[in-house]
């Protein structure tokens, strides 16, 4: 096993945005030519735990996969899957149910946002949502999860749930794996509102941009980006107080690969008159290239199957004996 392995995951629900993209995707494609070994699981299971469409859902899974590899993931190197191909994945979710306290995960901020006020009602998939997570990283002793902010909290709860395993069954079985929270992009806000984030689920398309929108639809949505009436600020600290003006600033920021401040040294001052019709340029110059592989790429979804089908033989084979060997420390019956 190489020393450093990575792990992450998105679910085929709706279209992937642009948060997607600058706090996760962006850099699983950096991350891949470093020195670690991954693997990126389209994660279908987690995608039921709300009401979903079933005759979509086959169909949505190879849309994640096409703009994982549209993004640039290489899927020879990184086996790229859906989650419910590996049957490994809910076993040891089974598993780590039994050393995961109710508490731990009745204060999870997402189970808390999706459960809304009706938290009685809730199901039990959506409550253990963030135990299949840790079985998803832990399956594969993942070293490194990189994610956006929003799943810090999940992360620490995969943490502790590896060191109540080690602790009650064998020390140093699983790692303590490290999140991976990278970027100036790390919460991408929504463009109606900069105090919300930017999510698949929002009611108004106009609040994100996604993977799949045209250039006249980026162009439109950026222009109608919420904003307050002053110029940008020199300063960072300036922008304080302006979540719009900060989110906009931060997605130029990961667009284009510099620091927040280099873009206020750029365009500090300016009205954004002019700084939205150059961030919709950039927006434009690097998601529609994208755009335009993916629909290349679903115009064959047999490929994407094969794809698929050959990420998840890899995937079980790596899955496979480290789930023997967790229920050979457990005590099963073994014949
Ligand atoms: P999901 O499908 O909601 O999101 C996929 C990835 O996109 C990031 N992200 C964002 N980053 C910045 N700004 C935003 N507005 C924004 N919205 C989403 C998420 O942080 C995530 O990295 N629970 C996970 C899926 C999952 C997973 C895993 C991830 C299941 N098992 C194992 C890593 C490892 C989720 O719901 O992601």
């Amino acid at each position: 096993m190489t020393a450093k392995r990575i792990l992450s995951g998105m679910q085929p629900t709706n279209q992937l945005h642009l948060g997607n993209y600058l706090g996760a995707l962006k850099n699983w494609v950096a991350l891949q030519d470093q020195d670690y070994e991954c693997l990126f699981c389209v994660v279908d299971l987690h995608a039921i735990t709300m009401p979903y469409d079933r005759d979509k859902l086959a169909q949505a899974t190879r849309e994640i996969a096409a703009a994982y590899i549209a993004a640039g993931i290489d899927p020879a190197k990184c086996p790229i899957f859906p989650q419910s191909a590996v049957p490994a994945h809910s076993e040891l979710m089974w598993l780590f149910a039994t050393m995961t306290q109710m508490g731990k995960l009745e204060r999870m901020t997402q189970f808390k946002d999706k459960a809304g006020k009706n938290k009685e009602r809730a199901g039990l998939g959506l409550f253990s949502y963030p135990v299949l997570m840790a079985a998803d990283i832990l399956l594969y002793k993942a070293t490194h999860v990189p994610v956006g902010e929003d799943q810090k909290q999940h992360l620490e709860l995969t943490r502790e749930i590896a060191a109540t395993f080690n602790a009650r069954y064998q020390a140093g079985f699983f790692p303590q794996t490290e999140p991976m929270i990278l970027g100036e992009a790390t919460r991408v806000m929504s463009l109606r509102d900069g105090t919300s984030k930017m999510s698949k689920s929002a009611e108004s398309d106009m609040s994100r941009i996604n993977l799949t929108d045209d250039a006249d639809t980026i162009v439109r949505k950026i222009r109608k980006a919420k904003t307050d009436p002053a110029p940008l600020g020199e300063t960072i600290e300036s922008l304080q107080g302006r979540p719009e003006a900060l989110n906009l600033v931060t997605i130029y920021a990961a667009l284009a690969g510099v620091s927040r401040a280099e873009v206020l040294a750029q365009f500090g001052g300016q009205p954004f008159s002019v700084f939205k019709p150059a961030l919709a340029d950039l927006a434009v110059e690097t998601l529609s290239p994208m755009t335009g592989r993916m629909t290349d790429l679903l115009s064959d979804p047999a490929e994407i199957d094969r794809i698929l089908a050959s990420g998840a033989d890899k995937a079980r084979a790596l899955a496979e004996p480290v789930l023997r060997d967790v229920r050979e420390i457990m005590g099963f019956w073994r014949g």
